[in-house]
């Protein structure tokens, strides 16, 4: 039986997202969280006819406690999105105290829960997380996951409108580092099958998948980020997260974890500096299982891109470590 509950359950992301995980038949259980709509969206839901069974709560009445109750796996896309002009750090404000929250609400509800954190600036919020966890003693570094999936599907897309590949997520293509501008670093020379991309193409295909978030926000022109291509890709996560709990092999993607606690993240935290960084990812019946070393196989182009992600990547992780503990 898997129980999972959306955090910002009635948001932009949020909906979508419930959706998605109402149909798929992996899910027994549905809770749905929000300060806003949740008995909505619940009852909306709860008339699909797939299996899982679909509750929704507001904060009155311990509702965050009783949608967090039992939860395997608890994914969070609470919190304000972008507006043109702003930056993810731009957040950061509000969002914080949000994902804070929400954690401690997990640490207490659900400890053992497998944590998936949207919510951004993710290379902030995502170790927020992580010290909440550890000042409540129950950290468990393979089950907390920031979410950086919608890179990796925007690589796909993209490269194949340069390489004319009908079905884009064929591709593999490993997207690490961060989640925001030169954090984020497409690795094309490892993209299985092979991708021979242009020369001329390279610079612009890199800045837009590092700039891809902008290119949405610019388009809703105020009304906020990527709402429907992030659902699809925390989804797609999530999914892939459930198949290998319950035991299918093979199961990879790259995802924001902290290192030292995952099998082999040693090595990529010695080459990187960063504690806090994303790599294609072992996943299995206890999450993160192994972390693949893709980053001392990069070429010399990425490694230059790698160079630039290191510097600002820091600065966003102690950032998020030191609102923690050292709260303003
Ligand atoms: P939205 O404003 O449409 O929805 C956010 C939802 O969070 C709202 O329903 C709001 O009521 C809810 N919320 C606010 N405070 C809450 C709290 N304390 N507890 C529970 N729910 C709360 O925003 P959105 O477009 O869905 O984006 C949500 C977040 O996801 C943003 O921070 C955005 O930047 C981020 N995002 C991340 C990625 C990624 O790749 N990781 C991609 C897209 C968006
Ligand atoms: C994205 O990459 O689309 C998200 O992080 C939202 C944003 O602010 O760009």
């Amino acid at each position: 039986m898997v129980k999972a509950c959306v955090a910002g359950a009635s948001g932009g992301i949020g909906q979508p997202l419930s959706l998605l995980l109402k149909g798929c038949p992996l899910i027994d259980e549905l809770s749905l969280y929000d300060v806003v709509n949740t008995p909505g969206v619940a009852a909306d839901l709860s008339h699909i006819s797939s299996p899982a069974v679909v509750t929704g709560y507001l904060p009155a009445d311990d509702g965050m406690k009783k949608a967090f109750a039992g939860c395997d796996l608890v994914v969070i896309p609470a919190g304000i999105p972008r507006k043109p002009g702003m930056t993810r750090d731009d957040l950061f404000k509000i969002n914080a105290g949000i994902v804070r929250d929400l954690i401690k609400g997990v640490a207490e509800a659900c400890p053992k829960a497998f944590v998936l954190v949207i919510s951004n600036p993710v290379n902030s919020t995502v170790p927020i997380a992580a010290e909440v966890l550890k000042a409540a003693g129950v950290f468990d570094p393979k089950k907390l996951f920031g979410v950086t999936t919608l890179d990796v599907v925007r690589a796909e897309t993209f490269v194949a409108s340069i390489t004319g590949e009908k079905n884009p997520s064929k591709l593999n293509i490993p997207v690490i580092g961060g989640h925001s501008g030169e954090t984020i670093v497409p690795l094309f020379s490892q993209a299985k099958p092979a991708v021979d991309i242009p020369a001329k193409d390279y610079d612009a295909l890199v800045n837009r998948v590092q700039f891809g978030g902008d290119e949405v926000v610019k388009a809703k022109d105020g009304a906020g980020s990527a709402t429907l291509s992030m659902a699809y890709a925390g989804f797609r996560f999530a999914e892939k997260l459930v198949r290998a709990i319950k035991g299918e092999k093979g199961v990879v993607e790259p995802s924001f974890v902290y290192l030292p606690g995952v099998a082999g993240g040693d090595a990529i935290v010695k080459a990187t500096g960063c504690e806090f960084f994303s790599v294609p990812i072992e996943l299995g019946p206890s999450g993160a299982e192994k972390a693949i070393d893709v980053v001392n196989s990069a070429n010399d182009a990425e490694k230059k891109l790698l160079e630039a992600c290191y510097t600002g990547l820091k600065g966003n992780i102690s950032k998020g470590v030191e609102f923690i503990q050292n709260p303003p």
